[in-house]
Formats: structure tokens, C-alpha cells, sequence
């Protein structure tokens, strides 16, 4: 059978996302790249199940959706994993611990960053028992569910995206080269209604990082972004996807958010992620 590309709406009533299957993503042939990447703009998460690609057949897929950024340690697929290189469980206040603690909570990738991200790619190659899902809410039907008047209020209004401010809120504390070439400079600021460049539908475009909207003071910005994410992140607008390993998922960062679901630390969890760069265009920082 060839490929065959069903809505999460048929299947799990949201309004984002499909299930790709009849193809592997190791061959792929043209014309079903241009099915995938039509779908990927419609639907803005694609789930492929049982793919089991290699560190380099995922990168290969990733860079098909345009330049991948350079991670930790001038890598472009890094492990999101609580165990080390040699298997040894991560201490619970190591940085990278609290950095996946910090995935648990509604964020967009490299928001924080001058040039946000466009996609990413995650695949499963060890899961817990329980937990460890990963969810996806979809910050254009999010948009398109506000009223008429806070549609209009936010179209003028922007936020400052930080990992120092999203870090302290979970008690954690984020310094200087611990993350994703995270640096020093000033934190991006962002419009709170993204246009989308490739189809033109407006999303919400908020998440944990985002803080301090200019024109208010610090308490009414962040109950204005944390009531809009509460709103937001709700059903139809989820989807919850339970991995198996060899699960391999890409998303589009410009139009949703994603976290990780809680598991058991004593268990291990090993996910591999490889993240597409922004178009300096449409994803830098306003001035
Ligand atoms: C990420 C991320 C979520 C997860 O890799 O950017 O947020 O479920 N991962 O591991
Ligand atoms: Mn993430």
C-alpha cells in the first residue's frame, strides 16, 4: 500500500495533526516528499509510526525541511534523555535535568533564541512503562477560538521570549552555554499573532519562555500569557501521542506548542531530536 496520510481529526477528534504510514522515510521518493510537506503545512504535526531510522536517516529527513540547527557541542541530533552517553541516570539537579523538567511545561523551540525554529523532529527510541507522552496544541485554532476583541487587542501586542524567566519559574536556574547555544544577548521579542509564511493563517505564538509584553507591567503580562496558554492548550486543540519506540514525529514550531508528559526518572527515557532552523525572514526577533 502506498502512503496514506489520516487527520488526528478523523481518528482523535483535534483539530491538528495526521498519521503518515505506507512509506519509509529512508526511500522516500519525490512525489511522496510532496505529499509530506503539503500535509506538514495542513495539518502542522505528521506521526509516522515504526520508522526505527538511524541518527543519519533522521537528520536526512529533517534537512529536507530546510537547514538544521546546531545543537550542543556542534551536533545537529542530540539525545532529550535522562540517561548519559554511558547509561548512568542523570542527577535530578544536573542542567539537563531541569532542562527536560522545563520540556514539561507548553513551549515553541528556540523561541528564545534571536532566530526561533521552524520544525522539529523527535523519535522514540527507548519509552517508560507509563508517561513520557508528548502532547502538541494548536495555536491556530487556538487564535481562530478567541473572540473578536482580544483577537484585536493581541494583534497589537508583543512578548519577550527568555529561558532565564521560564527556568525560574520552575525553580531552576539557566546560565549562560548550558542549552542550545543559549547566550547572553537580549532576549528576542516576538509578535504575539504569528502569521504563518508558508500558508497565511494566524497563530497565538506564546509558550513558557514568553514574558514581559512591552506596555505592561510584569503582573498583567503574565496573567494575560498564562490565561491565553490556559485557553489555549485544550481540547480539540491537543493531541497526546503514546510512543512506541521507532515512532518518528516532525511539528511545526510557528504554529504550535508541545511538552513533555511526566514519567519515572528511574526508568529510562531516550528520544532523539533533530531541530530546523527558522528563515531569518519571517522567525528573527522584531527590533
Ligand atoms: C523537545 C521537547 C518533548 C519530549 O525535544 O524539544 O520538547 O516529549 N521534547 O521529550
Ligand atoms: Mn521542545
Amino acid at each position: 500500500m502506498g502512503l496514506t496520510i489520516t487527520a488526528l481529526a478523523d481518528t482523535h477528534a483535534c483539530t491538528l495533526g495526521a498519521t503518515v504510514s505506507g512509506v519509509k522515510l529512508g526511500a522516500l521518493n519525490p512525489a511522496d516528499w510532496r505529499a509530506i510537506e503539503q500535509a506538514f503545512h495542513e495539518h502542522a504535526l505528521l506521526v509516522f509510526p515504526a520508522q526505527h531510522l538511524d541518527d543519519q536517516q533522521q537528520l536526512a529527513f529533517a534537512q529536507r525541511f530546510g537547514e538544521v540547527e546546531v545543537l550542543v557541542e556542534g551536533k545537529t541530533t542530540i539525545a532529550i534523555s535522562n540517561r548519559g552517553e554511558q547509561g548512568q541516570a542523570l542527577r535530578e539537579d544536573s542542567v539537563f535535568m531541569q532542562l527536560l523538567r522545563g520540556n514539561e511545561g507548553w513551549h515553541t523551540d528556540s523561541s528564545y533564541m534571536s532566530l526561533a525554529a521552524k520544525a522539529s523532529v523527535l523519535s522514540a527510541r527507548v519509552v517508560p512503562s507509563a508517561g513520557g507522552e508528548t502532547e502538541w496544541a494548536d495555536m491556530r485554532a487556538a487564535y481562530e477560538a478567541l473572540d473578536v476583541d482580544m483577537r484585536a487587542r493581541l494583534e497589537r501586542l508583543s512578548a519577550f521570549h527568555s529561558l532565564f524567566y521560564s527556568q525560574s519559574r520552575i525553580g531552576a536556574v539557566a546560565k549562560v552555554g548550558d542549552y542550545y547555544g543559549f547566550n547572553a544577548g537580549e532576549a528576542p521579542r516576538r509578535a504575539l499573532v504569528k502569521i504563518h509564511p508558508e500558508t497565511g493563517r494566524r497563530a497565538l505564538f506564546i509558550g513558557r519562555h514568553a514574558c514581559n509584553i512591552p506596555g505592561m507591567d510584569a503582573a498583567e503580562s503574565e496573567a494575560l500569557l498564562d490565561g491565553l496558554m490556559d485557553f489555549a492548550c485544550r481540547a480539540p486543540r491537543i493531541y497526546r501521542h503514546h510512543w512506541q519506540a521507532g515512532d518518528i514525529v516532525v511539528w511545526d514550531n510557528r504554529c504550535l506548542l508541545h511538552r513533555a508528559r511526566p514519567y519515572d526518572y528511574r526508568e529510562p527515557r531516550v528520544m532523539m531530536h533533530t531541530r530546523i532552523r527558522g528563515n531569518p525572514d519571517t522567525e528573527s526577533a522584531l527590533a
